[in-house]
């Protein structure tokens, strides 16, 4: 079995900008990565955005599952094992529609940008490491003071209005757009993992950063889950706190390069 994934593998890359440099690919797509220790998994890699190069590595933010299918993507948590093993310097971000199928992605998508600064060797060339250095959970600080970096960003798809309009009103009256920002806090001390699009100037960030795991006291347990107060004034509602339906039903798209 492993004989065969190597087989399949047809490229020796540890990521999608070694298959691009290395091996001259520049179709988007699905390919298959090898890890540092050998292990052999695909993903979609996006050769166009910013020069190309951009590895597919977390797919709607959930802590739950590390593993899933590419193809699963848009509709189930996903996380790949490059979200551990690859040292990268830059992100971007894709929100999809639910089950748009792979081909699709680009097109359909309703936000695209990058950050372009290597913003992550400051924090350990991962997520994974940023989130150990700051850790999405009940209780380690106050909103504002002890949030994680805000980072800004390069629009591919969208720019700082139209991301004020994918959140709910009341959320554009204390954020920012034009920054990718990690682990927000609220006003009750719960944590949220990344502000896409949007840089939190209040405490209510659960209307517009994704990822809450652990405890969130206020109405617990409606802002406990990936889209956290998302659908505060209703489902998709894009009144009050609610962002559009667009948003709530578009998966997150996580890439580094
Ligand atoms: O995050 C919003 C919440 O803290 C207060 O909103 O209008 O439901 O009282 P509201
Ligand atoms: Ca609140």
């Amino acid at each position: 079995d492993s004989l065969l994934r190597v087989c399949l593998a047809q490229f020796n890359a540890r990521n999608c900008k070694e298959v691009k440099d290395k091996y001259g690919q520049t179709e988007n797509g699905l390919y298959y990565l090898t890890t540092a220790t050998g292990v052999v998994y695909q993903t979609f890699c996006d050769m166009t955005t910013a020069g190309g190069g951009w590895t597919l590595e977390v797919g709607n933010w959930a802590n739950r599952k590390t593993f899933g299918t590419v193809e699963a993507a848009t509709d189930d948590d996903f996380k790949n094992p490059g979200y551990y093993d690859i040292e990268a310097e830059d992100m971007s971000v894709w929100h999809v529609p639910n089950n748009t199928p792979v081909n699709h992605w680009n097109l359909a998508a309703i936000m695209r940008y990058h950050t372009d600064r290597h913003f992550l060797h400051l924090y350990g060339g991962n997520l994974y490491q940023l989130f150990h250095s700051y850790p999405v959970e009940y209780n380690v600080g106050a909103h504002l003071s002890d949030n994680g970096p805000s980072i800004p960003i390069v629009y591919d798809l969208g720019d700082k209005e139209s991301t004020k309009n994918v959140y709910g009103p009341y959320s554009g009256g204390e954020n920012e757009g034009g920054f990718i920002s990690f682990r927000a806090i609220n006003h009750e001390r719960a944590a949220t993992a990344i502000c896409s699009g949007v840089k939190p100037k209040g405490g209510n960030v659960e209307h517009y950063c994704i990822g809450g795991c652990g405890f969130f006291p206020e109405a617990n347990p409606l802002q406990c889950g990936d889209f956290t107060g998302f659908a505060w004034n209703g489902y998709g509602t894009h009144v009050g706190f609610s962002a559009s339906k667009q948003m709530l039903e578009s998966a997150v798209l996580l890439f580094y390069c």
